[in-house]
């Protein structure tokens, strides 16, 4: 399963990187947002100089021309860029003329799987269920997930499955049981994935009796 990070944080970004798992970064208006008042394509520039991997940048426009104008911007900018498209009719036409083009889209804001099967029929490279935004409306996201798993498995559709909105390292757990390609979650989250009591306390016990060994070597070797 490939792990993204779903942040436009750069001390994020470098962070997960540098624990060698990082396989991409998502990013969308509202994660950029929080950056400030910083350049977008130079923003974008900068993750993509930090992950050997897929980055995705949004297009804000909502008809065809203008997602298609933005959609070249941004896949100038580097070619980890991979172009993120909204689940709307002129987004499935910009999706399957980026495909034609060969520039990589990531089609966003998917909440049914039958929308999942129109972005995959129009090429799409990745599709993003929203887990967590269809659980807080009391349903179930990750039924979403394994629904499109099982439509893409019955016909062969290369779309990678990319778990977003995800909130917990149990949306990551089902997530992969439902077979999904791709985790993009907070930087928090990723780290959440480490917790357990059980090995802070393995590890606090294993320290423990490592310093009482070593005094008792000391102490031997003071007799001896
Ligand atoms: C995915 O690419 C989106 O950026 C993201 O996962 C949305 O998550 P949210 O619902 O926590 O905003």
């Amino acid at each position: 399963m490939k792990f993204f990070v779903d942040t436009a944080d750069l001390e994020e970004i470098q962070e997960a990187n540098d624990m060698g798992i990082l396989d991409g970064v998502t990013t969308n208006p509202s994660l950029v947002k929080e950056q400030g008042n910083v350049d977008f394509h130079e923003h974008v520039y900068k993750i993509c100089e930090i992950v050997d991997g897929d980055v995705s940048a949004e297009v804000t426009a909502t008809d065809f021309d203008g997602m298609m104008e933005e959609a070249h911007s941004l896949a100038g900018i580097h070619e980890n860029v991979v172009v993120k498209i909204p689940l709307i009719q002129e987004g499935i036409k910009a999706l399957r003329a980026l495909d034609d083009e060969g520039i990589p889209t990531n089609c966003t804001l998917c909440f049914s799987p039958m929308q999942a099967l129109l972005a995959a029929k129009a090429g799409a490279n990745y599709i993003s269920p929203f887990i967590g935004r269809i659980d807080d409306i009391s349903s179930d996201g990750m039924t979403l997930v394994e629904e499109i798993v099982q439509v893409y498995d019955n016909y062969d559709y290369e779309t990678e499955v990319l778990a977003a909105s995800i909130r917990h390292p149990t949306h990551v757990k089902r997530a992969s049981l439902a077979g999904a390609d791709v985790a993009t979650m907070p930087f928090d989250t990723l780290l959440k994935m480490l917790d357990h009591p059980l090995t802070d306390r393995g590890l606090e016990r294993f320290l423990a009796d490592w310093e009482e060994y070593k005094e008792a070597r000391k102490a031997e070797a003071g007799m001896a």
